[in-house]
Order: structure tokens, then sequence, then C-alpha cells
């Protein structure tokens, strides 16, 4: 497949399907390698479509085995089938049954996508288009049917047999050595949600009542011998549900809910209806193999796929367009929840550093897209940072405008009016333009409109009037396809702050919303606050109020007192956090020396030094977003243009050691205040607490490193836990010697017999900075925990690789052509897991002239390879345009 063959697929384009498809009953018998399917599908003419038309259904390498009308197999000349799809001529225009026979092999699904298998495990995965690949179908979110589905397979290699819905009858095979299960869904819904799992799994299981008194059967399913570690996911289930009762009104609608963990995923986790089908690494947890950052993301993963059950399946998406109905809408219902469980601002913060890291990279290279994008080759090369995150601040920004009220009764006319539907964007804006009464037509170009604006800001003081002006003005870069651009509707949170804390805000200008909101929907504006005695320092974007770049006219000195006194707890973060940026990005340029950035280094010392001591024991979690600084890839993006990473780099070292040396003293006492002897436990209050002390060990790595490797090693030995174990390991490879690698090697000799831990081991090797890691990754290529067939093994060593600012952009292009060269090689097994590892060149162009060649060769080299796949071909192409 090359990229210009492949067709575009149009949001204008969208028209209904001209057959609708009621009820599905399916059959499978389950085999290794010929798994049979029998689907029965209950078919109508759609009083939305074309009268009359042929009916042609999606399929995607199917084999078809038989083919019937009403129960009559049908004349050869009657229908066209190929691997790609089955198509019925002359269809009766009316109400008919379609019997389809397929048969597939589940074991040689690579792709991981449709029926296969995960270490004897018989899973699906058919979110965006996989059902296809089981049978023929009208495979299109906007299709809805009541699914019933049997399922039979060897008792013994099967024992648990699980689809959507509630159990309605299981048995044994008269005669055999067999046994069947029957589940019914009575939720109409899209086959993107359809899901199956066959196998020898354990499961631990819980009782729930629902609110509204329905009694449900909760369980989560491992590995075999796992079940000790499935524990937390349950856990997290349980207060997740009461959470969306409590918060969104929102109860569960089945008698049973089943989590299922499978060791070989595309991504995360996947919410099919009563069913959720999840990578391993996002439900398994004990403290010896799970981190801190693990039971969180657990958490929080386990909590947005059961989200899905009402804003994805219940409301589902019109067509694939509408992705970020249902994506973006669930991450910002998902980061409420973890707010809710755990530190506000600590949330917060790490989530604005992944939108930063991940989105607005994304947004700045030529992958650029709308929220909702227009236009599409590949649906599966959509699921993207903009979408997901960059679609969950978009409605954070609308609570933020229409009020807390309002957004709350926008949400249950959402709910109550779309329940049972396939929406769009449309649908759901319109019923917080009514909840508010606010004309929202400005604000859907957060919908249409890709790039992060930027905002300029500046004031100044008037002593004799006692005002205070800011003056604001905002902008969007061009991106692919859209060169010229609109102001958006920009949301500030603000405070004014004074002497003596948060001053008074008054203000007659249109632009002030009252309760401290600018809303900037023009190119600029000003707003003047009067009755003001002194001289305030703006605190701007508050809560990171919209996703845009901050242009702010203030001294590094106004900036340090708002890290001291900004009431707003992000924005005391953020100070900080720009200094050290505005520091870096000019080093990182070649426009600050080393005395000067030493300079800074002192400056940020100073002022950590005192924050430290006042605070850093009465908030641990926040203290440690605090003294971890921009990581350098934040600069290369913030430089944004012939970027050096080599450069860049050695300043982020530079300013890291110098900071870490100062406070050499400093962190080691906060270290032994933070040494807790109690058993460990993962709740955020415990894991701030080691996040600080880690973030500390950290610190003191590239600041006094021979103190530092003693103190890795102690802590490595003493742990309890894999997070201060996996700490002194990251610590230690800052640190080239023989004690690193020794403790590379007792770390895999520990965890030999643990995956899931291992990927971490490989990642830390992976982004060591040393030229020696393009050989240390092919050399670990050949560890026998690695394999190219495991997505998660792939993430973690090739990705992590790519993810090394330096040495993925080694000067010599060797990093390039490795990657390309895996990437080549992945396509033709996993093109999903392939195009995802290429999305790692999208900063290429603004990387300087020398390394931007050799990128833009390897990419060349890719984008001309014979039979790519529509994933490859589609970045590929993009990325060079
Ligand atoms: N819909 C899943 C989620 O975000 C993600 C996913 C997409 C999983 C495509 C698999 C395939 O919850
Ligand atoms: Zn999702």
């Amino acid at each position: 497949m090359r990229a210009e063959d492949t067709p575009l697929i149009r949001l204008e384009d969208y028209r209904p399907s001209d057959w609708l498809i009621d009820t599905v009953d399916l059959d499978f018998v389950l085999d290794a390698h010929e798994t049979k399917v029998r689907a029965q599908l209950g078919l109508r003419p759609n009083p939305a479509g074309q009268p009359g038309s042929a009916l042609v259904l999606d399929g995607d390498e199917l084999t078809l085995v038989s083919l019937k009308l009403d129960g009559t197999t049908l004349d050869a000349a009657a229908y066209s089938a190929t691997p790609q799809g089955l198509t019925v001529l002359a269809p009766p225009k009316r109400g008919l049954t379609l019997t389809i026979e397929t048969v597939l092999n589940p074991s040689a699904n690579t792709k991981l996508m449709g029926l296969y298998r995960s270490s004897n495990v018989y899973c699906t995965q058919c979110e965006a288009d996989g059902f296809r690949r089981i049978t023929y179908f009208l495979d299109r979110p906007d299709v809805m049917s009541v699914y019933t589905v049997r399922l039979e397979a060897k008792k013994a290699e099967a024992p648990v047999l699980l689809s959507n819905g509630n159990r309605v009858a299981t048995g044994d095979v008269a005669g055999t050595d067999r046994h069947f299960a029957v589940w019914h869904d009575p939720h109409p819904k899209p086959a993107y949600l359809f899901a199956l799992v066959g196998g020898t799994l354990d499961h631990v299981r819980e009782d729930y009542v629902t609110a509204d008194g329905r009694k449900v059967e909760l369980a989560v399913y491992v590995e075999p011998g796992k079940s000790s570690r499935a524990g937390w996911a349950l856990d997290s289930l349980v207060r997740c549900m009461r959470w969306d009762e409590r918060v969104f009104g929102r109860n569960y609608d089945l008698d049973v809910f089943n989590v299922v963990a499978v060791s070989d995923f595309n991504m995360g986790a996947m919410e099919n209806k009563g069913l959720n089908i999840f990578n391993d690494k996002y439900v398994l947890a004990d403290p010896q193999t799970a981190s801190d950052g693990d039971y969180a993301s657990i958490e929080a993963i386990i909590a947005h796929e059961y989200f899905h059950n009402w804003t994805g399946n219940r409301i589902t998406c019109r067509d694939w367009f509408q992705l970020c109905l249902k994506e973006g809408l669930t991450v910002f219902r998902d980061q409420e929840f973890s707010s809710d469980e755990r530190s506000r601002p600590v949330k917060r913060i790490a989530d604005v550093r992944t939108l930063r890291a991940t989105q607005f990279s994304e947004d700045a290279g030529p992958l650029a897209h709308p929220v909702r994008p227009r236009a599409y080759k590949e649906i599966n090369n959509f699921y993207t940072p903009t979408v997901y995150e960059k679609g969950a601040e978009v409605i954070r920004m609308l609570k933020v405008l229409i009020g807390d009220e309002a957004f709350k009764r926008g949400m249950d006319l959402y709910f109550e009016r779309c329940d049972g539907t396939a929406a769009t964007i449309e649908e759901f804006l319109a019923c917080f333009a009514e909840s508010s009464g606010q004309d929202l037509s400005h604000f859907a170009r957060w919908y249409e409109q890709a790039g992060t604006p930027t905002i300029v800001a500046s004031g100044r003081y008037d002593a004799a009037a006692r005002s205070y002006t800011l003056d604001l003005a905002q902008s969007t870069p061009p991106t692919p396809g859209q060169p010229q651009k609109a102001p958006v509707a920009l949301p500030i949170a603000l405070g004014l702050v004074g002497k003596a804390g948060d001053l008074p805000l008054h203000s007659n200008s249109n632009a002030y919303a009252g309760d401290g909101l600018i809303v900037l929907d023009q190119p600029s504006l000003s707003v003047t606050f009067t009755g003001l005695d002194e001289a305030p320092i703006p605190s701007l974007l508050r809560g990171f109020s919209a996703p845009a770049r901050l242009e702010l006219d203030l001294a590094d000195a106004d900036l340090l007192r708002l890290f001291s006194a900004d009431s707003d707890s992000f924005n005391r973060w953020q100070a900080l956090q720009t200094v050290a940026t505005r520091a870096l990005t000019s080093a990182g340029r070649g426009a600050l020396s080393a005395a000067g950035l030493a300079d800074k280094a002192t400056e940020l010392a100073g002022a950590l030094d005192a924050f430290l001591r006042d605070h850093a024991l009465a908030d641990p979690a926040f203290a440690a977003q605090v003294l971890r600084l921009p990581a350098a890839a934040d600069i290369a993006r913030e430089i944004g243009r012939d970027v050096d990473p080599d450069r860049i780099h050695a300043a982020h070292r530079a300013l890291s050691a110098q900071i870490g040396k100062t406070l050499a003293d400093r962190l080691s006492s906060l270290r032994d205040a933070l040494d807790d002897k109690s058993l460990y436990s993962p709740d955020a209050t415990a894991a701030g607490r080691r996040a600080l002390r880690n973030e500390a060990l950290g610190l003191l790595a590239t600041g006094a490193p021979e103190t530092s490797a003693r103190l890795a090693d102690t802590q490595f030995s003493a742990a309890d836990n894999l997070t201060d174990r996996l700490a002194a390991l990251a610590a230690m490879t800052l640190i080239p010697g023989e004690a690193r690698e020794a403790l590379i090697r007792r770390f895999a000799e520990r965890y030999a017999a643990e995956p899931l831990v291992l990927d971490k081991w490989l990642m830390a090797q992976a982004l060591i900075a040393e030229p020696g890691t393009l050989g240390r990754v092919k050399d670990l290529m050949r560890h026998p925990t690695f394999s190219l067939g495991n997505p998660n093994r792939v993430r973690s060593l090739i990705g992590g690789f790519a993810a090394n600012l330096t040495q993925f952009n080694r000067p010599d292009g060797a990093g390039y052509d490795f990657v390309a060269d895996i990437v080549i090689a992945l396509d033709r097994t996993n093109p999903q897991i392939a195009s995802r590892l290429l999305g790692s060149f999208k900063t290429w162009r603004t990387l300087e002239p020398g390394r931007r060649g050799l990128a833009q060769a390897a990419l060349t080299m890719v984008s001309r390879t014979p039979n790519l796949s529509r994933d490859v071909a589609d970045i590929a192409e993009r990325a060079l345009a």
C-alpha cells in the first residue's frame, strides 16, 4: 500500500448506512487455528438510507465458508465475496436474515485486531474496525445491534468463556470434551464494542449494589497465579463506580461487569460493553512488581474504561470523526476522578506535563490535526494526544466558561437526550448551549482548528489612577492544511498578587467575566483593573485554564515571588518552571553562557532551598513536582527550530547538577526525614513522600554522583517496594561506571520472571543519554525478555530509545536508521505498533539542518518501502509532507 493510493475519508461525506442490523447472533467454536464463526444478522433497510441499495458489508482478511439469506443458501451469482468485503447484489427490500459462516486462525493474528491469542487466551479487539476481521458486517459505529453470543470451546483449554452483557446459559456439549456459554447484551451497541474472552484465567470478585439498587457481580480476570495482583484494580473499580453515581449521577446497567487482563495488547485498555479488556500492565499490581505510578495509572484507566459505559457505550459516536466525543469527555471524567481521589493540584500538574510533552509537540509538527479531524486515511492513527488530551482540555474550558452549574445541567441533558444514540459534537454542544443560554458557536472552533495558541500578555500599573491594565493577544501558528487561523475562545483564569496575597479584582471591561476570569476570544484586548494601591504581579492562566502557551512579560524576580506567594498551586509550580525554562532555552540556543546559566542555577537553588525548608514535608507530592525541572525535550519544544539536542542536554545536566550540588545537604536530610519505615501502602500520601525522596535522589545523582551512587545502592537493597528500587535504578543510570552495570544486572536477576518489571528496566537503559546506548539497545533486543511480537516490550525498549532526545537524535543518524528499520520489520506483523513508533519522528523538522537531513532520509526510506500498511504509509506521508 502506498499512502497516495489510499482513499481519504471525509467528515463531509458522511451519510447514514442503507441498512441497519437490529440483532446479531454469533456462534463461535473456538480453536487455536480454525475457529468457526456463524453470524446471523437481522437486517432491515434504513429509512434514512437509499432505498433499494445493494447490501455491502465490510470484511478484512476474511474467509467465507457459507452464506444464507433467510435460511436458503445464496446462489453464487447473487453475491460477491472477497477477503475485504461481501456484497449481496439485489437483496429484497424488506427485513431479512443473513447467515454468514467464516473461519479464522486466531494464532496467526499478529495484528492483535479481531480475534487473536495472547498467551493461550482467546480474546478480541474490535475498535476501531476490527470486527470486520471476525465476520462480514456494517462495521461503523452508527449501526447498533442487540447481540447474543454463544461460545464453545474445549473445557480444558478454555474453562472461562466471557462475552458482553449477562450470561444466560452454560452447559456441556454432550458426548464431547467441550462446553459452551451464551451471553446476551440487551443494550444495542456498535460492533466495535463487541468482545469475547476464552481461556484459563484466575479471578477476584466482589458484589456491588448500584445507587439505584441493581446487584452487580464485579470480577477481574488475570493469568493463572496472578490473582493476588488483581485486588487494586477491583478496588479502583468499586471506587470509580461510586464516584460516577455521586458526581455524574450515572449507574451501571448490567448484572455483571468483567475486566480481563491480557499480555499482548496494542493499546492501554478497551471499554467493550460489560467486558473491558486490558493490557495487563494496567491491571496487575502488588508492591513488588508495580510502582506508585502504576497504581495511579491502573486506577485512572480502570475508571476511564468504566466511565465509557456512559460516555462511549450508552452514547456512542456517529462516525469516527466524533472520536473525541467519547475520548476527550472520558479523559476529562477520569482526570476529575483521580483529582478527587488524590491531590487536585498535583494531578493537574502531572496532566499538564503530559499534555505539553505529547500534545503540544504533536500540534507543532506535521501530524497536527484538529480535536475533530475532517479527513483521515487510517483511523487508527487518530487515537492521539490531540483527540484524547486536548479533547479533555476543551471540556474543561467549557466548564470554566459556562460555570459548574450550567455544565452539570448540560451533562444531565446530554445523558438524557442522547442516550442510546450515536451522537455528534454538535449534539453534545447543543446541550450546553441550552443549559447555559450561551451561544457556543465561537467555542466550537476548538474542535475545528489545530495548533496551540500562544497568548502574549503584558501589564502596566498606573499609580496615579490606582489601576492595572493587562494587554492580551493571541495567535495560533499554521498547521498542515490550515494556513490561516482564527482566534479561539480562551478562558484565562487570573489573580493579581500583591504584597499580602491576592488583591480584589474590580473591572468594568467587557472581557472581564467576573470571578477571576477573562475571556480572550479576539485577536487582542485589554482589561483594566481598578482600586489597586500597589503594583500587582499578574498570575495568569491559573490551573492551566486553557491549553495554550503563555508568553508573559514578567521578570524572573517577579516569577520567583509568584513561586512563593501565589494562592494558585498550579501557578506556583509554573512560575519556577518558567524561570528554569527561560534559562535552559537561552542556554540551549547558545545565547546564555555557562557562567550565566550558573548564576540562574544559584538563584533557582536559593528559591528551592527556602521552599523545601518551609513546605516540603507539609505537601511532599507537590514538592516533588516542584523539584522536577522541565525535561530536556520540553526545552527542545520551546526552542522549536534548529534544535541541537546535545547542547540542550548539556545545559540541562549543568543546571540540575549545580542545583543538586548546592542543595546536597538539604536534599540528604530531606531524604532522611522522608524515610518511612512503615509497611508499603500505595495511597497518595505515602506515594507523595516516596516521590519527593526519589526526586531528591535524582537531583543528587547529577549534583553529587558519588554520594548518590552509594545512596542508590543502599536504597535498592533496603527497599520493600518496586518504586524505590526503580528510583535507585533510574538515579544510577545517570552515573556511568561499573556500579551502574552491577545494579542493572542485580535488577534483572531479581525480576527475571517479571516481564512487566523488566519493561521498566529496558526503558531505563534505553533512556541513558550516552553514545553507547544504541549498542546497548541492540544487545537488549537479544535478551530473553524481549520480543518484537509483544507491544509492551517494543514500547519499552524501542519506544524508550525513540524518546531518548540525544541518542535517537544522534548526530550520525544511526538512531533514525535503527528505528526506521524496526518500523519496517514490525509493519509486516503489527502495523499499529509500527505506525506509533514511526510517530517518534514527528518533531524532525525542528532539528538543526544536519540531523534534519538524516531524519528525513530515514523517513523517506520507510515511505519507499514496498507493501507498507495503510497505517505506516499514512504517517510517513504526512510526516514528510
Ligand atoms: N477506546 C480505548 C480507550 O481509550 C482505546 C483503544 C482504541 C483501544 C483502539 C484499542 C483500540 O479507552
Ligand atoms: Zn477511552
